[in-house]
């Protein structure tokens, strides 16, 4: 006999019927009369009911089914009276699969805070708000491949292990088969690294864009949806150090059809999101609801979890210069206290999130494109303008997250782009198959950046990018 899932069960089990159910408890009570036994197996974030007669099933047994518990429980479903759902199971036999030390179990059905949670997050998995952030992420990444596949774009397998810095900011993780006590010198007393595994110095990627250019340069529109690696030692809500990432790569695309896509793209992930997440997503709006609600007014978000959903598929995003950007934080008083300071410096300086927020959430009310930057903050590949000061490249921003995309058009002028990376230091020997698209066939094309647990920090309204990756890895964290 097959176990049901609890959500087929919820979804269309029939009075009557007899069902062999299994899962972990998450709360018991009982009395002389009745035990209830609320289970839940991943499949939803609604438990089944259980309902046993202790004059039927055995104490002993009973007695073992604490919190946490893993069980397999046979029975009849009958129509539920009181627990909020169409059918409840009455309990013929129960077996214990796993026990759960109520003294030891970490998971008391008590509301637990998320700093405690990232400490058992082998275990948080079990918890309704993980739960829910796990099915929801597991939904965006069936939508991205469908996206894109939909529109005849071919998924590439780019690299993990690299010899480039695609990005040129120097944050990356060396891999290295060298025994770090005894590493081989060469006769310069350096570290010879043609003794090691790849007989060069090699590191995880940081993007699969350029490769992605090179695979568009063959096959027209491709995406990577790959594991990114950076080393930068930023301790934020918003940054991991290992993350996954979309990138699109499309030939002969402009830096206009790129951006479309992307809008497309987003409004495409988060409308799948409300199409078929809707009770994962509901139970996250009413979470955020709740945790807002003894605070003042002001510290109280604009808009709670469905209205900002709904709010990025209703409204087209506003497209905006980095220097029309610029002139608009001068002129903007963000509140009386404070000022943007590093807006002393002028145009050139890099946005901060908070200024990429403000233009979101304050001034434009709708997510924001942000393009033509100065090329001075930006990667070595951007197309570069005709103004000789900018390049070609776009962010996207969102409600309280900012940056959620990056992309460009791509320098494809052999020369402009040699010149580019001279001037930034970027050696083009070791980048000579990169350049060899511009060699050969050269043609425009664009891509960008998601960072997908961005995009999963948007969708369900987690405030904390380590609670929306199942292991996330952070400096100092690499426990499980
Ligand atoms: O802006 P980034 O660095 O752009 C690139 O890597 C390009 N090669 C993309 C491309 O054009 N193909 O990163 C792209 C996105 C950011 O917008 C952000 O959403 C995310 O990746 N991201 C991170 N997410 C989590 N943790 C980090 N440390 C991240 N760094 C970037
Ligand atoms: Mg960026």
């Amino acid at each position: 006999e097959k176990r049901t899932k609890i959500l087929d069960i919820l979804q269309s089990g029939e009075v009557g019927s007899s069902a062999l159910v299994k899962g972990w408890i998450r709360t018991k009570r009982q009395n002389k009369n009745v035990a209830f036994i609320a289970l839940n197996d991943g499949s939803t974030l609604n438990n089944l009911q259980l309902v046993a007669d202790p004059n039927e099933i055995e104490e002993s047994l009973l007695r073992r089914c604490t919190t946490g518990a893993s069980i397999a429980a046979r029975g009849e479903l009958v129509a539920s009276q009181g627990s909020g759902q169409k059918v409840e199971l009455i309990v013929k036999s129960l077996e214990i699969l796993g026990e759960a030390d109520p003294e030891k179990y970490p998971l008391q059905p008590k509301k637990h805070s998320m700093e405690f949670l990232r400490e058992i997050a082998h275990l948080r998995p079990r918890t309704n708000t993980f739960g829910a952030v796990f099915r929801v992420r597991h939904a965006m990444i069936y939508a991205v491949h469908k996206f894109f596949n939909d529109k005849g774009f071919y998924n590439i397998h780019t690299p993990i292990i690299t010899a480039s810095d695609a990005e040129g900011a120097g944050e990356t993780f060396k891999v290295t088969t060298l025994d770090l006590n005894n590493v081989p010198k060469t006769e310069e007393g350096k570290v010879d690294h043609e003794q090691d595994f790849f007989e060069r110095e090699t590191n995880l990627t940081v993007s699969g864009q350029l490769e992605g250019e090179l695979a568009a340069m063959a096959l027209g529109n491709i995406y990577t949806f790959g594991p990114t690696f950076r080393a930068e030692n930023s301790n934020t809500t918003r940054h991991l150090a290992e993350f996954w990432m979309i990138e699109p790569e499309m030939a002969f695309y402009d830096l206009d059809d790129n951006a479309d896509l992307a809008e497309e793209m987003l409004q495409y992930l988060v409308q799948y999101a409300l199409d078929n997440c809707a009770d994962d997503l509901k139970f996250l709006h009413d979470r955020e609801v709740e945790e807002n609600k003894n605070k003042k007014e002001a510290d109280r978000p604009d808009m709670y979890l469905m209205d900002r959903l709904k709010f990025v598929v209703d409204n087209a995003f506003e497209r905006v210069t980095y220097t029309e950007a610029i002139d608009i934080l001068r002129n903007s008083k963000p509140n009386k206290k404070k000022k943007f300071n590093y807006l002393i410096e002028g145009w050139g300086a890099d946005l901060q999130s908070e200024h990429e927020r403000y233009l979101v959430e304050k001034h434009f009310k709708k997510p924001v494109i942000l393009t033509d930057y100065p090329k001075d903050i930006k990667a070595f590949y951007m197309r570069q303008n005709d103004d000789d000061k900018t390049v070609a490249a776009m962010d996207i921003l969102f409600p309280g997250i900012g940056e959620i995309v990056g992309g460009a058009q791509r320098e494809e002028r052999m020369d402009k782009l040699t010149t580019r990376m001279e001037e930034m230091g970027i050696p083009s020997e070791e980048l000579w198959w990169y350049l060899d698209t511009r060699r050969f066939g050269s043609a425009p094309h664009s891509g960008f950046g998601l960072g997908f647990e961005r995009m999963i920090l948007f969708v369900t309204g987690m405030t904390n990018i380590r609670d929306v990756i199942p292991f996330p890895r952070t400096p100092g964290n690499a426990e499980f």
